[in-house]
């Protein structure tokens, strides 16, 4: 049995995909659900069984217990977690948790690295970027995290064409359909590794 822990701060579309995926799946637990946002959309999914019938414990914490104490990575520990998987979360995760699960923290980006990424490029910020830019293409990026933004090793990439006419909503559109179809196979995969 391997056990997973998601943190999200936002809507949590992706988190709900993740857990739907595995819902069914014996050998695999979404064991807990960890936020720093007590507004965000996943906390009313999780009370909604994420349309699965599942009830995943949710933690919310703060920033100084975050930064400044050890207590999540020890809830982790305690919890016996075997891979942590970011999904929609905004906070950089700090050194000492990243040590503590070395090649066992993923996260999604929602362009293709190493292309806008780092410090305030996130959610519908990177699209805005994308079609500032005039790219012609975007897509995801599934990474193992280390401390800095979005730099650890690069598992997935999967691309979407960007039009000329295309607005930041519609670069998101496409963007998430890419994350939904294939986050919780490449979680599969990784996990199938360790
Ligand atoms: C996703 O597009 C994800 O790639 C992005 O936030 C969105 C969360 O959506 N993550 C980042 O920007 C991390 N730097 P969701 O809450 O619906 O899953």
């Amino acid at each position: 049995m391997k056990r997973i822990a998601l943190f999200a701060s936002g809507s949590g579309s992706n988190a709900e995909k993740i857990a739907t995926y595995f819902a069914e799946n014996a050998d695999v637990t979404v064991s807990m659900l960890l936020t720093n946002n007590p507004k965000a959309g996943v906390i009313d999914r999780s009370r909604r069984g994420f349309n699965s019938g599942l009830h995943v414990p949710v933690l919310l914490f703060d920033r100084t217990t975050f930064y400044d104490t050890d207590r999540i990575t020890e809830v982790l520990q305690q919890q016996r977690i075997d891979l942590i998987v970011l999904a929609g979360f905004m906070w950089l995760m700090p050194a000492g948790l990243v040590r503590a699960f070395p090649n066992r923290i993923v996260n999604i980006h929602p362009a293709l690295l190493p292309k806008f990424g780092g410090k305030g490029m996130y959610g519908h910020f990177v699209h805005e970027a994308v079609v500032a830019a005039g790219e012609t293409e975007s897509g995801i990026t599934i990474h193992f995290v280390n401390e800095h933004y979005d730099e650890g090793q690069i598992i997935f990439q999967a691309s979407c064409p960007v039009l000329p006419t295309d607005t930041p909503d519609d670069v998101a559109h496409s963007v998430q359909a890419l994350e939904h179809a294939h986050y919780p196979r490449i979680v599969a995969d990784v996990l199938g590794r360790l």
